[in-house]
């Protein structure tokens, strides 16, 4: 048996302790967690004695933690903005890199990342963890016997509190709606609308038409964010995502195509999160199968995510989410921006 992946995580918060935590408590032949790096104290006390790091591998700089700590690989969960710098220093250091989602704020960070990982020659992942929930694994291979896409849709929208705000006394609040610390809509929640829709459509996506804007919260980024897609086989996807929707429909993408269609409520992993249409059947649940043997229910698909990753660590095997993976989805995030303030289609080649 191979010795288990010796993690260190930059970031403690609020997505580590509520979920990364559990995945790597289900994983404990696979993963170690050796080494902790957070500004925050508490985060780090918290986070240290659910794994029992000692005192001295818990670290407020991850600089040090990178220097010092005897690590294979690192997890970044960080707010945005700092993401891109974290991922450099880590690549320098020689580890493998999981970041969570977004890989950097901008293109021109992210290509710094990718430069970084060819030249320092580590593996690198990004966390697109609703590819990973049993309902869109299933709900993909069942993809394969309903012809070609013609259009898919997605939707993830919510109401963010009233005082959601920068000055939130909340920190996971205050970042995310920051402009200046990489927050908004469409790169904190809208982002994994769109890696799903675009897992459904099997062709990538080329131009995109959208509206990115701030119509309702006191904020100064995005609350809402409506793409139009077009992909390079000429097919057809949208995007809608909301702070500001009086009611919550977090989520779910769908995908017609030649031969039937398919709605996974990519975000819900529970039994009835997968329908299926053909023209004989009509809508049905799908059955899931392995569903009851879960030991946990991965609702965010966190576990399947991580548990590839590391088997692929392990393997020496490519990432199952790369860098131009994660790269692509920026790109489309940068384009829809560029779209709303030109009020233009851009080809994301022009980027
Ligand atoms: N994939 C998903 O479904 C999902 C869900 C939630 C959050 N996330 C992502 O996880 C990341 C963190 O989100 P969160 O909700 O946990 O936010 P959070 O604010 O709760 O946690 C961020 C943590 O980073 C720490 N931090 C800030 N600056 C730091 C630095 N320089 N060095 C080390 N630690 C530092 C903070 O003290 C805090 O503990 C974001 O990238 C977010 O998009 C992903």
């Amino acid at each position: 048996m191979t010795k288990p992946i010796r993690l260190g995580l930059i970031g403690c918060g609020g997505i580590v302790q509520g979920t990364h935590a559990r995945a790597y408590l289900s994983l404990p032949d696979t993963v170690k967690v050796v080494a902790l790096a957070d500004i925050v104290d508490d985060n780090l006390r918290q986070v240290g004695n659910t794994f029992d790091v000692p005192e001295a591998q818990r670290y407020n700089d991850y600089r040090d933690m990178l220097a010092n700590a005897e690590i294979d690989a690192v997890t970044i969960a960080t707010p945005h903005f700092i993401h891109a710098e974290q991922a450099i220093e880590a690549t320098e250091a020689g580890v493998a890199i999981i970041s969570e989602k977004p890989m950097a704020t901008s293109l021109e960070d992210a290509d710094a990342v990718l430069e970084a990982v060819k030249r320092n020659d580590v593996p690198y992942a990004v966390v697109h963890n609703y590819l990973f929930t049993l309902t869109m694994q299933h709900g993909l291979a069942q993809l394969r016997e309903l012809g070609k896409p013609i259009f898919g849709r997605s939707q993830g929208m919510g109401l963010k509190p009233s005082d959601f705000s920068a000055n939130h006394t909340n920190p996971a609040f205050a970042w995310r709606a920051s402009k200046g610390k990489g927050g908004g809509c469409i790169i904190d929640t809208s982002y994994h609308e769109i890696y799903s829709v675009g897992a459904l459509m099997e062709s990538p996506v080329r131009y995109v038409e959208a509206r990115v804007k701030t119509l309702h919260l006191n904020i100064d980024v995005d609350d809402i964010a409506m793409l139009l897609c077009e992909h390079e086989n000429g097919t057809i996807s949208t995007v809608s995502g909301a702070w500001c929707a009086p009611d919550r429909d977090w989520g779910w993408c769908e995908v017609h195509t030649t031969d039937g269609s398919l709605r996974v409520r990519h975000r819900r992993n529970e039994p009835d999160s997968l329908m299926r249409f053909t023209r004989a059947s009509g809508w049905q649940q799908l059955d899931i199968p392995g569903f009851a043997d879960q030991k946990f229910k991965d609702p965010s698909g966190h576990i399947g995510f991580f548990a590839a990753t590391f088997e692929a660590l392990s393997n020496g095997d490519e990432m199952p989410i790369t860098g131009a993976q994660a790269r692509q989805n920026l790109a489309i995030i940068e384009a829809a921006r560029l779209a709303t303030d030109s009020r233009r289609a851009i080809d994301l080649d022009e980027l």
